[in-house]
């Protein structure tokens, strides 16, 4: 457990999820699905039962090189990150590909940057993890600028990967080497 301040001086307290956590969590992916079009489900394709998010978390936190933290505000969930790795396979397993959501409320107030500090830092420590890697879409510059803040370098574009009204959008394909 971490406690930090926000650009407005609000404090962030981050925090692994516990089982109990599970509704909370569901909720917020739900409401964060309503309020941006930047992740990769829309509204409502969030489906994940309690039971389902409760066994992600226990997976999660007993595994070394996943993790999933929360960001609270006044005790409620404000950002969710994770780093994500696949330990079925031994070859890519060194991979964590990182996934970070604010609600809409709390963005551009530094709270990205709190987050993408706290999981870079863990991915380093944790001696599994020796490159972060994500997609972002294109036309997301204020995520693709936090993650040139952090060092990530571009390495490729994805073409036509979302398709919303009528329109596709291409994703970038970015990578931190951090051994
Ligand atoms: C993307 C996201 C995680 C960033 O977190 P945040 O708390 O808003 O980001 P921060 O305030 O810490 O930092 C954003 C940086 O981008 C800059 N920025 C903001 N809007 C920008 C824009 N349109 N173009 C370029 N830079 C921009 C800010 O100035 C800040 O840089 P600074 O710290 O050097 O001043 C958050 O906005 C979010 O969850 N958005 C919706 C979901 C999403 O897009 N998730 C990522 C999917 S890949």
């Amino acid at each position: 457990m971490t406690t930090d301040k926000t650009k407005n001086g609000t404090g962030v307290m981050l925090k692994l999820p516990q089982e109990a956590d599970a509704k909370e969590i569901i909720e917020f992916y739900k409401q964060v699905g309503k309020e941006t079009t930047y992740l990769g489900f829309s509204e409502g394709e969030y489906q994940v039962s309690e039971e389902q998010q409760s066994a992600m978390i226990k997976e999660i936190n007993a595994s070394g090189n996943n993790m999933m933290i929360l960001a609270m505000i006044n005790s409620k969930i404000a950002g969710i990150g994770t780093i994500s790795s696949n330990n079925k396979r031994s070859k890519i397993k060194h991979v964590g590909v990182l996934g970070i959501v604010i609600s809409a409320e709390y963005c551009n107030a530094g709270l990205g940057t709190i987050m993408m500090d706290y999981l870079i830092k863990w991915c380093k420590s944790n001696g599994e993890t020796a490159k972060i890697s994500l997609t972002v879409r294109k036309d997301n510059s204020r995520a693709i600028a936090l993650y040139e803040k952090f060092g990530f370098e571009t390495e490729g574009i994805l073409k036509n990967e979302t398709y919303i009204d009528g329109v596709y959008y291409d994703s970038v394909v970015m990578g931190l080497m951090i051994k």
